[in-house]
């Protein structure tokens, strides 16, 4: 099968098209014949040698696809050959077959292409299990949500809006902070040109939000305490600006606050299923429905992998950059 491999740590010309062996699925593993695959920023960081996959996972790139499944485990009841799925996957994307877990397979949502499939497992599964598991995300409630018009953050824009809560968000452009009230935020902040504490202070009239999404970390650690309400959760995500903070310590204790953050390519498989159950019953039927879409920046040939990531890393992006892979 074409596969895009990584030749060593570097730019995204490390990215090299190449030849592998089909894998074949283990006992509760599906086969999927990849018809899209989803670009994330781990897979620039695992270029960049800042991500390694974890233990027994490929080294091929690629945390989601959506594809037809052509073969099945032993052990695999839950799926038919010729199901078509999305599927969240530890690596191995960015080629022309993948083989994934069954229990983090789910169904191409109704009218969904597989573009727009291949967008949704990594996303999904990180912001439902760390805003709304970790962060209890709820309706009514003021949420804050950094990197707005990213792949994560366009996906927490919207499921929090469809929770009733309501949304803030920062980007890095004035057009990217409309994009995220187009998406159903209250209100954008370029944080460029905006400081975003002041911003909601005065929008919450001093309350502070609720619960905040965060993807920078560093400089942002304190300025989140500033921003939350009592009994406020901050989740942290990645530490794009960032791995250290210098923090005032009494604004956890005065305000209640809970500080909180996961990664979830190194969670077991029974933890991932978790979530993927999860996502199926509460957050599939909105996309049935077409009441959350993913939004899709840019749709590439797997052979344009360095391409698509070299896009990613200008940050210019809204929404998802998705990999389309032709059939063999
Ligand atoms: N914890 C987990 O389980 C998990 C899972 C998946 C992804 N993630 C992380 O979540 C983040 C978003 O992922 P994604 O795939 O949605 O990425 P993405 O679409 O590339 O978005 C990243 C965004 O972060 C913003 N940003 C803010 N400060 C930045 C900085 N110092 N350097 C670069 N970008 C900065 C950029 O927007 P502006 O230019 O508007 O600021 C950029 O668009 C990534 O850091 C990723 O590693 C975490």
């Amino acid at each position: 099968m074409q596969v895009v491999e990584i030749a060593g740590t570097g730019g995204p010309e490390q990215l090299r098209l190449a030849r592998r062996a089909t894998p074949s699925p283990g006992a509760e593993e599906v086969l999927i014949r990849v018809a899209a695959a989803g670009v994330n920023r781990p897979d620039v960081m695992q270029r960049q040698g800042k991500h390694p996959p974890p233990p027994g996972a490929s080294d091929i790139p690629g945390l989601e696809v959506a594809g037809e499944i052509v073969a099945l485990g032993t052990e695999v009841r839950t799926w038919r050959i010729g199901d078509r799925v999305t599927a969240l996957l530890a690596g191995g994307g960015y080629a022309g077959f993948a083989v994934a877990a069954a229990p983090l397979c789910l169904p191409v949502p109704q009218g969904f292409s597989w573009v727009e499939a291949a967008a949704l497992p990594e996303t999904f599964f990180t912001v439902w299990t760390n805003l709304f598991e970790r962060g209890r995300c709820a309706a009514g409630e003021t949420v804050l949500i950094h990197g707005g018009t990213s792949g994560i953050g366009t996906t927490a824009i919207q499921l929090a809006r469809a929770w009733g809560a309501r949304v803030y968000a920062t980007a890095g452009t004035a057009d990217k902070a409309r994009a995220c009230e187009r998406l159903g935020a209250e209100r954008g902040i370029d944080y460029r040109r905006e400081d975003f504490v002041a911003v909601l202070a005065d929008l919450t009239a001093g309350r502070g939000v609720d619960l905040i999404l965060d993807m920078v970390a560093g400089s942002y650690v304190e300025r989140n305490l500033q921003a939350a309400a009592l009994e406020g959760r901050i989740v942290t995500i990645a530490l794009l600006g960032g791995e250290r903070a210098d923090i005032d310590m009494s604004l956890i204790l005065r305000k209640r606050l809970t500080l909180t953050g996961s990664t979830l390519r190194q969670r077991s498989v029974a933890q991932k299923a978790a979530i993927a159950a999860a996502l199926r019953s509460a957050v599939w039927p909105l996309l049935d429905a077409g009441r959350v879409r993913p939004v899709i920046a840019a749709t590439l040939p797997l052979a344009e992998a360095a391409a698509a990531q070299a896009l990613m890393e200008t940050s210019t992006h809204i929404g998802k950059i998705v990999l389309t892979v032709a059939p063999p």
